[in-house]
């Protein structure tokens, strides 16, 4: 049996959603895969830190957080330790890194990647700035260190639609990618088809916890944009940024657009999209009007899918769940699940 020691930056819900997967399936994890994971540190912007090299109680770290209490009360060796102090001291093998995402700069995040993997620590996050801005760099640094740098979560949470492009599909010659890459523009959409307004759908999608903190960056398409680009940098290492994908989201599509579209058999899904043309890669997310005997049109709600094209397989598809604390959660047991096969 092998036990990994985890150091957790951030515990909001995709940290919480981790440690309650480690509370439920530790006895299969064994049973299954010879490994266990356990939670020597804790660091959070808000809610303190605690680092106790014999392991921490998951239970006791839930109840700590769910009921307000700073994480810095708790015993340990050291509390109130930032980030920084916290890499730099801890013993430990794998950080997982859930603090906020920045699109624009990627930061706090990719410093805390950037510092752990040259400690020679593996990294799993699920944060869509550093692997969307500063992927290659970071990878590098993951090769020099010979450690393993995952990011599952960072598109459609524990739906493996990275695992699939990047070890089932490559080999097949990845030539297009198709998605419905964002749950709360899909969720506005179908219930618009529904008859309720464009605002009352995204009041209700933020309700639900499905839009980022800034919703402009989903109806906007910039949260799908960032999706696209980590696709084209991990599966195609094609060296992208935003600014590179053309970028549309949903906000000019109106209830009569909807209707018309239904009308032709059709229906409006935002769509990311990578394809390798003569002229080079072509990255976009644009609102378009799909046949309803197409896969992705059959895709409703908070739901997420993905079509991979490929030279000898042809369309691959896989439809799943693109947030939510215990999902995204889970796509931290699935990186941590590889570094335990691969490292
Ligand atoms: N706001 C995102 C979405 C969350 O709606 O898909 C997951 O990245």
């Amino acid at each position: 049996m092998k036990t990994h020691r985890l150091i957790l930056v951030g515990f909001g819900n995709v940290g919480q959603g981790l440690a309650q997967l480690l509370l439920d399936r530790s006895a299969a994890l064994a049973a299954d895969f010879g490994c266990a994971f356990q939670i020597v540190g804790v660091c959070t912007r808000s809610r303190g830190s605690v680092y106790a090299s014999a392991g921490l109680d998951a239970a006791v770290l839930l109840e700590a957080v769910q009921s307000g209490t700073s994480l810095s009360t708790l015993a340990g060796d050291a509390t109130g330790w930032s980030v920084e102090e916290t890499i730099a001291n801890a013993e430990a093998d794998i950080l997982v890194e859930t603090s906020y995402t920045n699109l624009e700069t990627g930061e706090p995040a990719t410093g805390y990647i950037r510092q752990a993997l040259q400690k020679g620590w593996h990294v799993s996050t699920a944060n869509k700035g550093p692997v969307a801005l500063h992927f290659a760099e970071l990878a590098a640094i993951a090769k020099q260190n010979n450690v393993l740098l995952q990011a599952e979560g960072s598109v459609m949470s524990g739906t493996p639609a990275l695992a699939l492009g990047l070890e089932q599909m490559k080999a097949a010659g990845v030539t297009q990618v198709r998605g419905i890459l964002n749950g709360t523009t899909n969720y506005i959409l179908t219930q618009m088809e529904d008859g309720m307004s464009y605002a009352d759908a995204l009041a209700k999608a933020q309700e639900l916890g499905y839009a980022e903190a800034d919703p402009a960056g989903d109806v906007e398409g910039h949260d799908a944009a960032g999706k696209v680009v980590i696709l084209a940098n991990m599966l195609l290492n094609a060296g992208i940024g935003p600014a590179d994908v053309d970028t549309n989201g949903i906000t000019n599509i109106s209830s009569a657009d909807i209707a018309a579209a239904a009308a032709a058999g059709e229906r409006w899904k935002l769509i990311g999209s990578l394809e390798t043309t003569a002229d080079g890669l072509k990255a976009a997310v644009q609102p378009m009007r799909i046949s309803l005997s197409h896969p992705l049109a059959s895709v409703m709600g908070a739901t997420n899918a993905i079509t991979y094209t490929t030279e000898v397989m042809g369309d691959v598809t896989l439809i799943g769940a693109g947030a939510g604390r215990i999902e995204t959660g889970y796509s931290v047991l699935l990186d941590l699940l590889a570094i335990h096969r691969l490292a």
